[in-house]
């Protein structure tokens, strides 16, 4: 039997919202159950929502109504999961139509990768938007969390729900609004509880009953955005803010190591003054987020035929550019132990593109090994958020198998795992004793007091 949908939200006052919320009668559809949509959808559930994850990976869909969870790198994630699922409070669905008939909010959290020319690739939402436009009718409120550039949501997505001739109109048959997500995977379960949310909508209205919902589910701070871009600005700001200083300490790193400066100590003493905040070096700037969020940017600047945002654009150069700098500090070291790179085996340790997660997208390590297999190099690699193949390569099932027999090693992801590493036993497995550092977790005193030519990004003062 098919749902009858909620009374249109934006017609109730905030005390009829309220007992709505509290009698648990709203039902909810998270459209994108990955990395940020699935915490989301448990957290719904978890709130008394009947919730119903939707997604086009069937086989996702599948191992979520098992009771079987992916995210096993994310802390806090298993317990959550396992109390909703226990008592099916979240269902998945690939039936996305008859899903969303019955719910009375929608979430949007779809990727918005890019394309191999760096430009902006909306896909995913707006195909989900066309499909929207057959089914929407009652009011319901759309929430967009995935990052889109400022502009996106009032010009292209909005058309694309509306449809030609504006068969559906906002503000009518359906509100649309942001809440673009800023959790920080690792620790997603965590800033769901702390981190403020930005809330803008088309019609004004909505805003204040999204943002109600927000609070009754996370319990944070909501900051009203005056409407939809403005939120996505803040978004991208934050990222992009990154992208440019983690540029200028990478830049700085390169100079130090002419210098014969030591950047981990400069920063730790920059951290004293009271405006500086500290970014650390590394061998690129991967994931889903940061390297998109700035090409977003890019885009937007595109679009009014401006050439603004040099300096994002050097940025990027910069920390794409790092990869290659990894593979030189390599190859300065190899030829200090008269080892050519060509035929010889080299370990990387860490494909993650950043600690303690299993997640390779845009990942640094990916150019690193491009780079050496071109240049004839072979490959070993550990990590241990990864098991089976990654870039074409088979996970060394430990890091002394992964060392066995080896030139060099790289260390590419700090991973907790590789804190304290055991040197002395290091120079005991490998052939050949060159260590590359790109994380600052080795010491190179006591890299070299274990008889390895060392090279750490940043690291002059060897
Ligand atoms: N991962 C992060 O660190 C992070 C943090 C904050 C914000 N975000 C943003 O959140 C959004 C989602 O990112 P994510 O990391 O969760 O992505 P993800 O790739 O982990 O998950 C996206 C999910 O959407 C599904 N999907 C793709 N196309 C679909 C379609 N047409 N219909 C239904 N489902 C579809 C995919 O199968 C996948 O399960 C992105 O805009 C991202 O930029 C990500």
């Amino acid at each position: 039997m098919i749902r009858i949908l909620t009374t249109n939200l934006s017609l109730l006052d905030n005390s009829q919202i309220e007992a709505y919320l509290t009698n648990n009668s709203l039902k909810v559809g998270v459209v994108g159950i990955g990395r940020i949509g699935l915490p989301t959808a448990l957290c719904f559930a978890n709130s008394g929502f009947e919730t119903i994850g939707i997604d086009i990976n069937a086989e996702l869909v599948a191992m979520i109504n098992s009771g079987d969870y992916p995210l096993k790198d994310e802390p806090g994630f298993d317990e959550i999961f396992e109390n909703i699922s226990s008592q099916k409070k979240l269902v998945a669905t690939t039936d996305i139509s008859k899903a969303i008939q019955e719910c009375d909010i929608v979430l949007l959290s779809l990727p918005t990768p890019m394309n191999e020319k760096n430009i902006p690739d909306y896909t995913a939402l707006l195909s989900v938007g066309k499909n929207l436009n057959k089914i929407l009718s009652n009011g319901q409120i759309v929430i967009v969390e995935s990052t889109v550039e400022p502009g996106f949501i009032e010009n292209e997505l909005l058309q694309t729900i509306e449809g030609p001739n504006h068969i559906l109109k906002s503000g009518v048959d359906f509100h649309l609004a942001v809440c673009p997500e800023t959790a920080n995977p690792g620790e997603i379960m965590k800033d769901f509880k702390k981190l403020p949310r930005l809330v803008g909508s088309i019609d004004e209205k909505i805003s204040s009953v999204v943002s109600q919902i927000y609070t009754h589910v996370f319990g944070v701070e909501l900051i009203s955005m005056p409407n939809c871009k403005t939120a996505n600005a803040v978004k991208l700001t934050t990222n992009v803010f990154r992208d440019i200083n983690i540029a200028f300490v990478n830049e700085l790193a390169i100079l130090f190591e002419k210098l014969g400066i030591d950047i981990y100590t400069v920063i730790e003493a920059a951290k004293r003054k009271y405006n500086f905040q500290p970014h650390f070096p590394g061998p690129g700037v991967g994931g889903p987020c940061l390297p998109v969020n700035s090409y977003q940017y890019l885009n937007s600047s595109k679009k009014v035929n401006g050439d603004f945002l040099k300096i994002v654009k050097d940025a990027r150069k910069i920390n794409e550019n790092m990869p290659k700098h990894v593979v030189n500090l390599l190859i300065d070291a190899l030829s200090e132990s008269n080892t050519p790179l060509n035929n010889s085996t080299i370990t990387i340790l860490g494909i993650s593109y950043k600690p303690n997660i299993h997640d390779a997208q845009i990942a640094p390590s990916e150019e690193v090994i491009k780079i050496l297999i071109e240049k004839n190099a072979k490959i070993k690699i550990f990590d241990p958020y990864f098991t089976s193949q990654v870039f074409g390569l088979v996970p060394e099932k430990s890091i002394f198998d992964s060392l066995s027999g080896s030139d060099a090693v790289v260390i590419i992801t700090g991973h907790k795992e590789f804190q304290n590493l055991d040197l002395k036993k290091f120079s005991r497995t490998m052939k050949n004793l060159v260590l590359v550092d790109c994380t600052g977790l080795v010491k190179p005193l006591d890299a070299k007091e274990n008889g390895f030519i060392f090279r750490g990004i940043g690291r002059g003062d060897i």
